[in-house]
């Protein structure tokens, strides 16, 4: 990416770092993280399905697919540290082989990606940036529908959830400009209720809990 692409696209996560890692945790970023650092060079690894994940927070989720799908490989970006920690702890206590990270901006590992390399994306519950003047910075919009329409392949799911309203309604007005995805929805069912195979991530525990209503999008790309 060029310098003036990267200066026109707004930060969208908040801060990168929280307490000073533990020496435990050093010891992960230190020894962990670059074994399992994606190359951006190059992103996949050849002959086996490849899901991104966007944000993935403290990782449950990550964590829980990668379990549940030990012979798909889990790209998952992420650029605070604390998350990316967390899942390195797990990935060495559970001897997970199947999770690569990115620690930083996931439209970079976008940009990387080779076209129709992705079986599944999951952005789950983006930054809300609730202020008027911040919706700027939300992550969803038509440039990275761009992003993952290239990337995602012909009959794949992306699954996004939020529990902000207007952001929901956003979101959709973009995927309806943007013909490469299409809404697998029939029913309000079908945004209502959580799939099965969709874990609870930690942010949907904390808006459950203060009573916000969740929705689950999922988009299979045409
Ligand atoms: C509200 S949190 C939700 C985390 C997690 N998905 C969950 O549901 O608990 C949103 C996360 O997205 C991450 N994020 C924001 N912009 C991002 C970007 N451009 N690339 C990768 N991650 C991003 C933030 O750092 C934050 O951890």
């Amino acid at each position: 990416m060029t310098d003036a692409v990267r200066k026109l696209e707004l930060r969208s996560f908040g801060r990168r770092r929280g307490r000073k890692p533990s020496d435990r945790q050093a010891a992960l970023l230190a020894d962990v993280l670059p074994r399992v650092a994606v190359d951006l060079a190059a992103p996949v690894v050849s002959q086996t399905t490849t899901w991104l994940e966007i944000g993935f927070g403290g990782g449950e989720h990550l964590i829980w697919q990668a379990i549940a799908n030990p012979h798909t490989t889990l790209i998952g970006c992420e650029p605070f540290e604390d998350g990316v920690m967390k899942v390195l702890s797990a990935i060495e206590e559970r001897g997970l082989s199947n999770i690569r990270i990115h620690m930083g901006d996931a439209r970079d590992v976008l940009r990387a990606l080779p076209d129709a390399s992705i079986a599944r994306a999951f952005i789950l519950f983006p930054d809300p940036w609730p202020k008027r003047k911040q919706r700027k910075r939300r992550l969803v919009n038509s440039a990275l529908l761009k992003l993952l329409a290239r990337v995602m392949q012909p009959g794949s799911e992306l699954r996004i959830g939020t529990d902000i309203g207007d952001y929901a309604r956003t979101m959709l007005e973009a995927f309806q400009n943007e013909p490469a995805f299409r809404w697998m929805a029939d029913s309000p069912a079908d945004w209502r209720i959580r799939p099965d195979d969709w874990p609870q991530t930690r942010y949907e525990a904390k808006a459950a809990e203060e009573g916000h209503q969740r929705t689950y999008f999922r988009f299979s790309r045409v």
